[in-house]
């Protein structure tokens, strides 16, 4: 049975939402709890299919996992399977993530090649070059990501690109390395802060946590403990640009203004009423119709690439016209196709999109291609004539928890429609 969402435009979104815990954190910190024997807690944790395929990652190599609403409780036995190659492990892109936390303890690890968004080429070589410098060997073999190594050592560690994920494995396998490991050109991402807040919290040596220069001091063991994930900074940004586009009044809560700070300031550039509380959320206003705002993505404290296709959404229905700049991923424009089946007048050259406002788009079928071009979608969809079909939406239930029931609640008028299979 397949699914799709029937979006009726026209919506304004009025109201008060709560982001929860943020998929690109919660997923590493689950990761993070095979550091540690014992049972580790991570709270906060977001409804979405990516959590239980997570907890399906860690029991295959031989964790017990049980999901409690929004608690994870993991149980790590003493002896873990070095191989994770499990049919979960291509579902998801973080579960490369298990790599640097197994080879921390284990000295070796057969981890399948992950899954995700087809947003271009992911390859994996500052991740096996980080644990190569601390002395591990690794290949990739049949699929799979083999390392081992006799002994892991500290190591002075310069990423090419400041990767999210290599930034996550080197570090996870450095806690439990001897010696002082540098890495340098680290990601800064909020969820690279939370990561290294759980791993100190479990004894781990980690300073630098949110700048360029993360230094590592390897510990003999680490113990289990209890984590509330950070606001999904993304999920709460979504909701900002959804206020934009639909000219809109919404309070959100549940995520760290600070993390968003560029994000609202584009916003404001559209001509948003943006108001935050310290810590806490934010509450966004769009008086009129937006006006256009040129983006360009880089890494954090850079605007989030996963945020590009809420900038193209919002740009397709400013006034004027924008230069979005992808910076990160080669293919992400790809789902600009389907804005210009809504009648966006958009395109692409390269690594930028020019897209020039109209005033309305117009419904049409579409297909979400990942997670973000999928809820970029929908946004268009609430400013479109008619009624749009949005197929393959499995990609947006992956990071959205419960998106179409807080929509509706919020003004907008989204069916999830099952469709059976035609016959032949
Ligand atoms: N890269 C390499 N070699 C590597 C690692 C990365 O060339 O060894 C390149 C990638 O190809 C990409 C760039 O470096 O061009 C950045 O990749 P990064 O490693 O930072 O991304 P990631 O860890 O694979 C996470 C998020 C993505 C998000 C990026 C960037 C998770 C599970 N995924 O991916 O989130 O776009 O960081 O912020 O944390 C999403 O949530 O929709 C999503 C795609």
């Amino acid at each position: 049975m397949s699914e799709h969402f029937d979006v009726h435009g026209g919506a304004r979104l009025v109201g008060e939402v709560e982001v929860v815990g943020a998929k690109n954190s919660v997923l590493k910190l689950m990761a993070a709890a095979l550091l540690a024997e014992g049972t580790t807690t991570v709270t906060n944790c977001p409804q979405i299919l990516d959590v239980p395929l997570m907890a399906d990652v860690l029991r295959s190599v031989g964790c017990d996992v049980v999901i409690d609403g929004d608690t994870a409780h993991i149980t790590t036995p003493s002896e873990l399977s070095h191989r994770a190659d499990s049919a979960a492990m291509g579902k998801l892109r973080a579960s490369v993530c298990v790599l640097g936390p197994l080879v921390g303890r284990l000295k070796k690890a057969v981890v399948a090649l992950p899954g995700g968004d087809a947003i271009g080429s992911r390859p994996l070589d500052m991740h096996q070059n980080g644990l190569r410098k601390l002395g591990a060997t690794s290949t990739i073999e049949h699929g799979c990501v083999v390392a081992e190594a006799d002994g892991l050592h500290g190591a002075q560690i310069w990423l090419d690109f400041p990767s999210v994920g290599a930034t996550e494995n080197i570090l996870m396998a450095a806690v439990l390395a001897e010696g002082t490991t540098v890495i340098d050109n680290a990601a800064r991402e909020p969820e690279i802060v939370d990561i290294c807040t759980m791993l100190v919290e479990m004894g781990a040596k980690i300073e630098g946590a949110g700048t360029s220069t993360l230094t590592v001091e390897g510990v003999e063991s680490l113990h289990p403990t209890e984590h509330r994930v950070i606001g999904d900074r993304i999920v709460g940004a979504t909701w900002a640009f959804a206020a934009a586009m639909t000219r809109g009044d919404l309070t959100v809560t549940g995520v760290n203004p600070h993390h968003l700070e560029l994000v609202l300031e584009k916003l404001r550039l559209a001509g948003a009423d943006v108001t935050t509380f310290d810590g806490k959320g934010f509450r966004i206003v769009q008086p009129e119709r937006p006006r256009s705002v040129d983006f360009v993505t880089l890494p954090y404290p850079g605007f989030a690439t996963d945020l590009q296709p809420f900038a193209v959404a919002l740009s397709t229905v400013s006034e004027g016209t924008s230069m979005i700049t992808e910076n990160v991923y080669e293919a992400r424009f790809r789902f600009i196709e389907e804005m210009v089946r809504l009648g966006a007048d958009a395109r692409t050259d390269g690594h930028h999109a020019v897209v020039r406002g109209v005033e309305k788009l117009s419904s049409a079928p579409v297909w979400a291609s990942d997670i973000r071009a999928g809820a970029g979608l929908v946004l268009a969809g609430l400013c479109a004539d008619g009624v749009t079909e949005i197929w393959d939406v499995f990609h947006i239930d992956r990071g959205y928890p419960h998106f179409v029931e807080n929509l509706n609640r919020l003004g907008a008028r989204i069916d999830r429609v099952a469709t059976e299979p035609e016959r032949s």
